[in-house]
């Protein structure tokens, strides 16, 4: 535990906090144009999420808003270092990283507040960063510790060889990611994620974080992808360019969104589009590691030509007893019908939740767009669904989900 905070630095920073909700994005903005002066320091960054309206701005704003808000009791913030670490973790962030962002967010706070930031309100801010970044320092050293100690762990960025590719849907393809050295994989915990790093023909490099969709094994890694067909180059370079055999780069498996290693409530997952990957994970993990545990699995798809993997999902299912399935499809194509090709028309809800699945008593797993997110998390919550039985994962920063 880092040494606690003055009294002084509590007080001045809690009573900058209205002037941080504010200027919070100009001052980070400012802390990031700063930073990224740095090449070395840039290319640690997924340049997708920085940049003007840039969710990363958002989410870095967030978070030193909430910690200004909650320092003199930090227990909220406890969930956001956590989520932050192994963050930290896929992108390789080191601790010699951490001055970097010292003095560039000391900096920008000068120049976005003007006369309003006194000495001794940066001194202040200087302490409390500090004290954040030796929480993160120690969890990210304890995770790496723990990740370098497990067969087949490892740190930092590994060449992988992408041993398979096959479509799943019109717009989501799998990829089965070998180990080029040879050697074994550390198994992730089902729902966490890779990050990749990618070098794109024109050379540049794409930073991307990948659920992993299989269960955790010694072999190899599963990831699938939906093409983006506006995006920067990450899911377009695996669906266009990439090919068997080819080579990508990846940090070891990371994430606080996770089935428990002996689940025991009943497990209810729910998911939209791509955000099945985590879920399809979790159902095999349950599948072949916990006969006695009851699960539903509800998804939401646009309609029989987006869905992926319910075939797969459907007879593991079948094969384990106590695991449910129900799909949703909200724009059916002419062929489907419900009944026959999904369960439902339409969305999820927290009615047809409360009626089918085991509402009171079971732990709730969400992922998906942020709207669905949005929508079911708040939902269940208004429902009387406990905070600690709703666990979710966004695939970006995030932003205000997270502040929310
Ligand atoms: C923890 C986590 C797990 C994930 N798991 C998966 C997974 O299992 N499968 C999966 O497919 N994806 C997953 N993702 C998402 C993935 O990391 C990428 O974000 C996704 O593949 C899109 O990347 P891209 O480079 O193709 O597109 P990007 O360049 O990142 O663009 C994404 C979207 O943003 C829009 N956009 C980009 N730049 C701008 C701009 N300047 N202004 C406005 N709009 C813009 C694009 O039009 C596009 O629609 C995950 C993300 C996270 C954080
Ligand atoms: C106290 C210090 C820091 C805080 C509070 C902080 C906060 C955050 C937050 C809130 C996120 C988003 C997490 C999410 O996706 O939900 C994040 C991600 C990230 N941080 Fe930090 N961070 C700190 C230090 C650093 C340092 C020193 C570096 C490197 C120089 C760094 C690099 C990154 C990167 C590369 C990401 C992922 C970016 C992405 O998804 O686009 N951070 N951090």
């Amino acid at each position: 535990m880092p040494t606690p905070l003055s009294e002084t630095t509590i007080l001045l920073v809690k009573a900058s906090a209205p002037a941080l909700a504010i200027h919070g994005t100009a001052i980070t903005k400012a802390m990031y144009a700063r930073l990224f002066q740095d090449a070395h320091i840039k290319e640690l960054f997924n340049h997708s999420n920085q940049g003007e309206g840039g969710s990363q701005v958002h989410a870095l704003a967030a978070a030193i808003l909430a910690y200004a808000q909650n320092i003199d009791n930090l227990a909220p913030v406890v969930p956001v270092v956590e989520r932050i670490a192994h963050k930290h973790i896929g992108y390789h962030i080191l601790p010699e990283h951490y001055p970097f962002v010292a003095t560039a967010l000391l900096a920008a706070i000068e120049e976005v507040l003007g006369d309003a930031a006194t000495p001794d309100l940066i001194n202040a801010w200087g302490e409390a960063y500090w004290f954040l970044a030796d929480l993160l320092k120690e969890r990210e050293a304890d995770i790496r510790k723990n990740l370098e100690a497990q067969v087949g762990g490892w740190n930092g960025w590994r060449p992988f060889v992408i041993a398979e590719k096959r479509p799943e849907s019109s717009v989501i393809t799998t990829f089965i990611l070998k180990p080029a050295d040879g050697g074994h994989v550390v198994r992730q915990k089902p729902g966490q994620y890779l990050t990749f790093r990618f070098t794109t023909p024109d050379g540049s490099q794409v930073k991307r974080n990948y659920s992993i969709s299989c269960s955790p094994n010694d072999d190899h890694y599963r990831i699938s992808v939906k093409r983006e067909a506006t995006g920067a180059g990450g899911s377009r370079f695996l669906h266009d360019i990439a090919q068997v055999g080819d080579a990508v780069e990846a940090t070891p498996p990371a994430g606080d969104f996770f089935l428990p290693e002996e689940p025991v409530r009943p497990v209810i997952l729910l998911s939209a589009g791509v955000g099945l990957t985590p879920m399809v994970s979790m159902v095999e993990a349950i599948g072949a590691d916990y006969p006695d545990v009851q699960a539903h699995y509800v998804h939401a798809a646009l309609n029989s030509s987006t869905h992926a993997m319910d075939r797969h999902v459907r007879s593991i299912a079948k094969d384990h007893g106590r695991i449910s399935v129900a799909t949703f499809y909200s724009e059916p194509a002419v062929t489907d019908a419900a009944g026959l090709t999904h369960d439902y028309d339409g969305f999820i809800s927290v009615d047809w939740l409360k009626l089918n699945t085991p509402f009171t008593t079971g732990d709730f797993y969400l992922c998906g767009p942020k709207p669905f997110l949005k929508s079911l998390v708040t939902g269940l919550w208004m429902a009387g669904v406990e905070p600690e039985r709703i666990h979710f994962e966004f695939f970006g920063p995030a932003d205000e989900l997270l502040a929310a």
